[in-house]
């Protein structure tokens, strides 16, 4: 199978910002608490009158910009999502109507929730491969504050609104993302009801267990991508983490002794982003040119379902 590279990122963040001493008017919190458990310092919210497509359009059009890559090349756009606006149209079919895109090109949500854009990519990779046109656009958009319990001090710090996207390119040569994505369905320490089921559509979380189920997940996914690329940490120019605690963040990088210029963690400004989460921060490194064309990022991601993944993805 012919490989995928990154050609250009963009994202879509929403201007209202959400502090945690405004999460500490409503529920019983503090700045301290939030900022030594998470790292979260504040999240943007998306604000009555703002849609996620908005976003998401934003982030798709950024990316095709940062690119140089027309709609017309475009052969399949996938929306990683959990917070669609609309059912149907899906995210995708909404993307690409608002840029255009040929009616031929395959577009399709998918959630794997917090994982969502590291399965996207890989299907992504996959779905080039059989396409004539060798351009696609993947995109990670979140509406968290939709689904968010304000009653709730354990979950309703965490999660912000936000989308961000990557345009990839497939060639012959160019070796495989080398994913590793795994499921183990259980709704038991992280679900988002559907709607008629009785229960209000929010997050309902064990975070503990979360938390030592991601402990565990990260340098599983790490190990096992850097086997099946037959790569070692040191040739890795940087590591790309889900941006759900900084604590988790921190445990991986003293784990594998990454160094400080190697890692980024933008969720001081954003919370957890869900699908969104991933790519806000590749549009955050490709625009400060901390990456860029010829880096070897390896991201990892974990979430509900549950969901992990990870994958050697280079900007070309
Ligand atoms: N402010 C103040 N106190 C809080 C609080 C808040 N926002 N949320 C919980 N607490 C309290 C708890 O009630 C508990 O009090 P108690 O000891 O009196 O019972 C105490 O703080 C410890 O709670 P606990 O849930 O054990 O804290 P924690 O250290 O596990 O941190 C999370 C909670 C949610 C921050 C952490 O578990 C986490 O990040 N989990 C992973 C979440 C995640 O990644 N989810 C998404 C997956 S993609």
């Amino acid at each position: 199978m012919n490989g995928i590279k990154i050609r250009g990122t963009g994202r879509g963040v929403p201007e209202h910002i959400v502090t945690n001493d405004d999460l500490a008017r409503i529920v019983d919190t503090s700045d301290e608490w939030i900022t030594a458990r998470t790292g979260i310092r504040h999240r943007h919210h998306l604000q009555a009158g703002e849609t996620i497509t908005d976003l998401t359009v934003a982030a798709a059009r950024g990316a095709l910009e940062k690119a140089g890559v027309a709609p017309e090349d475009i052969g399949a756009c996938i929306v990683a999502t959990l917070t669609p606006e609309t059912l149907v149209p899906s995210a995708a079919c909404q993307v690409q109507r608002a840029l255009g895109l040929p009616h031929d090109t395959i577009c399709f949500d998918l959630n794997a929730a917090c994982t969502g854009f590291l399965f996207a990519l890989h299907t992504m990779e996959c779905l080039l491969n059989a396409s004539p046109r060798k351009f696609g656009l993947v995109i990670g958009a979140e509406n968290l504050s939709r689904v968010t319990n304000w009653a709730d001090r354990g979950t309703c710090i965490l999660f912000g609104d936000g989308a961000g996207a990557a345009v990839v390119e497939c060639r012959e040569g160019w070796s495989s993302i080398s994913a590793v994505l795994g499921c183990h369905g259980t709704g038991g320490m992280l679900r988002i009801p559907g709607p008629e089921t009785g229960v209000p559509c929010h997050v309902y979380m064990e975070g503990t267990k979360v938390f030592k189920f991601a402990v565990e997940a990260v340098p599983w996914c790490i190990d096992q991508v850097l086997h099946r690329a037959g790569l070692t940490v040191d040739d890795v120019d940087f590591f790309v983490f889900h941006q759900a605690n900084a604590r988790i963040i921190d445990l991986a990088v003293r784990k594998y002794r990454i160094p400080q210029e190697k890692y980024y963690k933008n969720i001081g400004e954003y919370g957890n982003t869900s699908a969104a989460s991933v790519p806000l921060v590749l549009s955050e490194l490709e625009e400060s040119g901390r990456v860029g064309p010829g880096s070897r990022v390896l991201t990892v991601a974990f979430g509900g379902g549950l969901t992990w993944g990870g994958a050697v993805v280079e900007f070309a």
